[in-house]
């Protein structure tokens, strides 16, 4: 077989294209966009992006975790072709058509656990948790939501104030949402225990919370992201998951999962929480489920989604060609990339162990499947984040073809497309090498 045609650098990113788009788009595009680094894409191909300068690069993020499928993913590409051939839009909350309801089954089905589940469809993640908020709320008729420190539940005032990862993703927008409470997340890593493991520590910080702050009975919801995305990469201990549930049933309090960024298959098994064999009341999807289409869902026990018709809806939510995306990355993401997903996540986890003996700035290497984080820090005595590393190993990637992005405070994500090669690992991890070799 002859060697992929990437990673290509034929001109410093940004070129002279990317420049132009870039000028533009600094005098007219909102100032609250981020834009991380000067990538301006052209087009892709597996986990391969073009920019618009002819520079090809190994993506390692995926757009912030969504394009499960990869570039352009020909079956993904013909179903979205097909269905917008068809009708664009028949507001699914007031009408009928065949792939609403086929993926509403689809993902009653996939959710883990024996209940029986139904299923909203929302266009985004941050509305499938804000749909979430208020269907915990219809089916307790209690108020109050316990989240987790270093939680991203997005940008919409419900889910803003779950939402407690960076001061500046809330900073200025008060009040929040009244009746939200945040508790720490379990990191192994990180975590202070007097003794105790790091699961009895955090439950024990919500029993405290239930004894000085808020009655469990007033308590609708407990959200969290069974693996931390935003907030840092986090893998909880394998026994946090399960005694939360025990904790939840215990008060009757609804337990709300948001896999927007870690499930469709990127843990290594459809849904992270099947990790645990943990079901949830709610389970919250969106990013890869369309491999880039706008869709989200909100998937309830049946017993949990009792709204009346007309409580809660959506003009767009389920559009057929974003349904048509899902129900065709279900099927890839069943049917041919889990096993993928968990050979080439152990090659991956494995290079970046390798990394660690070599690198003492890496602290910490932890992942499921293709969900990988790589903690830096400056002293592995003190694990005092080694706050500015990863910016400017992103900065620094790209010159070389390899597309990084940070989170937490000092955390790579490693978060590439589910279509991830042999070759793109080996590559990609060579280019990390030699970027930390050159930043430390
Ligand atoms: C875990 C989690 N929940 C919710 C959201 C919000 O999703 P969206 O940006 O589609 O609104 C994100 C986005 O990063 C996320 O990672």
């Amino acid at each position: 077989m002859s060697q992929p045609d990437y990673p290509r650098i034929v001109t410093a990113p940004p070129g002279p294209l990317g420049k132009a788009i870039m000028d533009k788009d600094a005098q007219y595009s909102s100032t609250s966009y981020i834009k991380e680094y000067p990538l301006v894409v052209s087009h892709g191909r597996g986990a391969m992006l073009e920019d618009v300068d002819g520079n090809r690069f190994i993506d390692f993020m995926a757009g912030i975790a969504v394009s499960a499928t990869g570039y352009a993913h020909p079956t993904v590409v013909e179903a979205v072709r097909e269905a917008a051939g068809k009708f664009f839009s028949m507001c699914g909350t007031d009408f009928y058509y065949p792939s609403m309801s086929a993926l509403c089954e689809r993902l009653a089905l996939s959710a883990p656990g024996d209940s029986k589940k139904r299923v909203f469809l929302s266009n985004s993640g941050t509305e499938a948790v804000e749909g979430a908020i208020k269907l915990v709320r219809n089916s307790t008729r209690r108020t109050d939501l316990i989240a987790f420190k270093g939680a991203f539940h997005g940008r919409s005032y419900g889910a803003m104030s779950l939402t407690c990862s960076k001061v500046k993703q809330r900073a200025s927008f008060g009040p929040m949402l009244p009746g939200v409470h945040h508790v720490s997340f379990p990191d192994p890593y990180r975590t202070l225990t007097d003794g105790r493991s790091v699961t009895e520590t955090v439950i024990g910080e919500i029993e405290t919370l239930f004894l000085q702050k808020v009655s469990p009975d007033d308590v609708a919801a407990i959200f969290i992201e069974p693996l931390l995305g935003e907030g840092g990469y986090i893998i909880p201990p394998a026994d946090f998951m399960p005694a939360l549930r025990a904790l939840c049933t215990k008060h009757g309090i609804l337990l709300v999962c948001d896999e927007i960024q870690c499930g469709v298959g990127r843990s290594g098994k459809m849904w992270a929480c099947e990790h645990w064999d943990v079901e949830p009341d709610v389970l919250l999807t969106a990013k890869g489920l369309g491999s880039g289409m706008p869709i989200g869902a909100i998937i309830a026990k049946e017993s949990v989604m009792k709204w009346p018709a007309g409580s809660h809806g959506s003009t767009f939510g389920g559009s057929p060609v974003c349904c048509a995306a899902a129900l065709a990355t279900l099927d890839i993401v069943e049917n041919e990339l889990l096993t993928n997903i968990n050979n080439v996540g152990e090659r991956l986890i494995a290079g970046v162990r390798r990394l660690q003996e070599k690198h003492a700035v890496i602290g910490d290497v932890r992942g499921l499947g293709l969900f990988i984080g790589v903690e830096f820090v400056e002293d592995r005595a003190t694990k005092k984040p080694a706050k500015a590393l990863v910016g400017d190993l992103e900065q620094i990637a790209l010159q070389r073809g390899l597309l990084l992005l940070g989170c937490g405070q000092s955390v790579l994500r490693i978060a590439p497309p589910l279509v991830l090669s042999d070759y793109d690992v080996d590559k990609g991890l060579e280019i990390l090498d030699a970027c930390l070799t050159e930043l430390t």
